[in-house]
């Protein structure tokens, strides 16, 4: 079966494909490059559900898809920048929160990345949302060449997201996490509904009719 991913970040896509075809073979990602309003709310939550309900009032897409939205945030700091990461990452940048952190030691350096799918079923059903975190620490320096964005300032374990290969970070990330659990609910709930489309395709008949 396949599920469109809407987003215009490709790192997410490779990550998101990759968990795809690990996890969960007979799931098909379809990626597509839309690029919707970034959404400025106060939860990452909010930013997720509203973007998928914007893409949904516009019709722009009528078959299941998701997207996500994701967010580092940082104890010390109250959470910041939290459901306003890209913003910050596109202004001040890991070096501005490094220098943020300078006077941070140890419990002070504590953060969490946190992912929010939203999976929409169809234009009719409100999206459905998954959510996942990973606690960590924010580094002293720069570490590693992989992945994107905050990846070499995040700390997993003595290692930095950017300091791992796709798959190791997939393994504890918040990404990983959150889209594990929207794999395990397709599975369960959408598969007999592909399998009926199927099977009303093959006979001739209106999905309406065969469902009723
Ligand atoms: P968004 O979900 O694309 O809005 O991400 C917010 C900000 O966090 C952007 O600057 C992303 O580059 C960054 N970001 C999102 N996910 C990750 C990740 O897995 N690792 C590091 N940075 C990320």
């Amino acid at each position: 079966m396949e599920i469109v991913f809407i987003t215009t970040n490709k790192n997410k896509v490779k990550e998101i494909t990759d968990l795809a075809a690990a996890e969960a073979k007979d799931i098909t990602i379809v990626h597509l490059d839309y690029d919707y309003p970034e959404l400025q709310l106060d939860e990452i939550e909010s930013v997720a559900r509203e973007s998928a309900n914007y893409i949904r009032e516009k019709r722009a897409i009528k078959t299941p898809f998701f997207l996500e939205d994701s967010g580092l945030l940082i104890h010390a700091l109250k959470g910041f920048p939290g459901p306003f990461s890209a913003f910050v990452f596109d202004t001040i940048g890991n070096e501005g929160i490094l220098k943020l952190m300078t006077d941070k030691r140890g419990e002070e350096r504590k953060a969490t990345f946190k992912t929010v799918f939203a999976f929409s079923e169809s234009v009719n059903t409100a999206p459905r949302l998954f959510v996942g975190a990973t606690d960590g620490r924010i580094a002293e320096k720069r570490r590693g060449a992989e992945g994107f964005g905050y990846d070499p300032i995040f700390e997993v374990e003595g290692k930095t997201f950017a300091e791992r290969g796709r798959e190791e970070k997939n393994e504890v990330s918040h990404r990983g996490r959150a889209f594990r659990k929207v794999l395990n609910w397709v599975l369960l709930h959408l598969r007999d509904f592909f399998r009926l489309k199927i099977g009303c395709y093959m006979a001739g008949l209106d999905i309406k009719l065969c469902r009723a």
